[in-house]
């Protein structure tokens, strides 16, 4: 029998305005993509003639090339602006520069901003679709769905599992987007990070707080750290980082707790022997670049679906 369910997002802003069937839908596409990426020849022409602009007003390595080479490989014409090299600098508004290059005429925008709302603000006055890179401390919307392909791949399912997301919880839109994302898909996600940084209302996504991370990781499936954040702290959260190294860092003593399979997750970029040691991040129980690869063809999935690619 065929299915009722169409893909209906002609933006992507967060995972909060996606359902659970929304989800496993990008990560059955992006699945379906993964394998253009090991052809000698990595190019279809499923996006020809589209143009996708990446305007990243915040610094990115991984976000920003894994959405041009998702768009390159899909055949769109791609066109990048920096903080740096945009008129921002020169006082331009958010708005003002989002209306001149709708005069361009472009099919997707994809932004990062250091401002929560930025991505939702563009869509209200362009016509072009606009995906969420990452905006302040709300949302990493691709992020999160390359998260949780990486978990289904490598565990079989997402439903039932123990994530425990240890670190900067109050300023990390990873983990704002995962919580919501893990606890959509029926997992229970724990956090725990020191009480600076967990913010009050984080329960209400539907996260168990540890005040002890050896409660979080206990038995835990998946274990993902979070970068701490600096350039969003303005108060010093921390005493220092040897400090947050010695009681929330994850080593390997600390991952005896976890299930003896579980898997260890960071975004990126780690502050290595800070939010885990060398040997963690580098591990067998590392998927860290598992997490980079699967980021292509998620966001592949993304780039088509919010083109109408699930009608065709
Ligand atoms: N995970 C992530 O957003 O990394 P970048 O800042 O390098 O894009």
């Amino acid at each position: 029998m065929e299915s009722e369910y169409r893909f209906q997002h002609r933006h992507i802003l967060g995972i909060e305005e996606l359902s659970a069937s929304d989800i496993g839908f990008i990560l059955d596409t992006a699945e379906s993509f993964k394998e253009i990426s090991q052809r000698p020849i990595k190019k279809v022409p499923t996006l020809r003639g589209k143009t996708v602009i990446h305007l990243f007003f915040e610094p990115s390595t991984r976000t920003r090339l894994s959405f041009e080479i998702a768009a390159k490989r899909m055949s769109a014409d791609t066109f990048n602006i920096s903080a740096s090299t945009s008129s921002a600098r020169k006082g331009e508004t958010l708005i003002d520069t989002a209306k001149n290059l709708t005069s361009m005429n472009p099919d997707i925008i994809v932004i990062r901003h250091s401002s929560s709302g930025s991505p939702h603000l563009l869509a209200r006055h362009i016509k072009a679709s606009v995906i969420n890179a990452g905006d302040g401390t709300h949302e990493h919307p691709s992020q999160s769905l390359l998260d949780m392909m990486t978990v289904r791949e490598k565990k079989g399912g997402i439903a039932g599992l123990k994530i425990a997301i240890i670190g900067d919880i109050s300023h990390s839109r990873v983990a704002h987007s995962n919580i919501i994302g893990f606890t959509k898909m029926g997992a229970q996600v724990y956090v725990s990070g020191p009480a600076t940084l967990i913010p009050a209302g984080i329960k209400q996504l539907g996260a168990i707080v540890c005040h002890r991370v050896e409660d979080a990781v206990a038995d835990a499936d998946v274990v993902m750290a979070l970068r701490i954040q600096k350039e969003r702290q303005f108060d010093p959260l921390l005493p220092s980082l040897r400090e947050y190294a010695a009681f929330f860092g994850i080593n390997r003593t600390l991952l005896k707790l976890a299930k003896p399979d579980a898997i260890i997750m960071h975004p990126g970029p780690i502050n290595r022997g800070v939010e885990m040691t060398f040997d963690v991040a580098d591990g067998e129980q590392s998927v860290i670049m598992d997490q980079v690869t699967n980021g292509v063809a998620v966001r592949m999935a993304l780039l088509y679906l919010i083109m109408g690619g699930g009608d065709r």
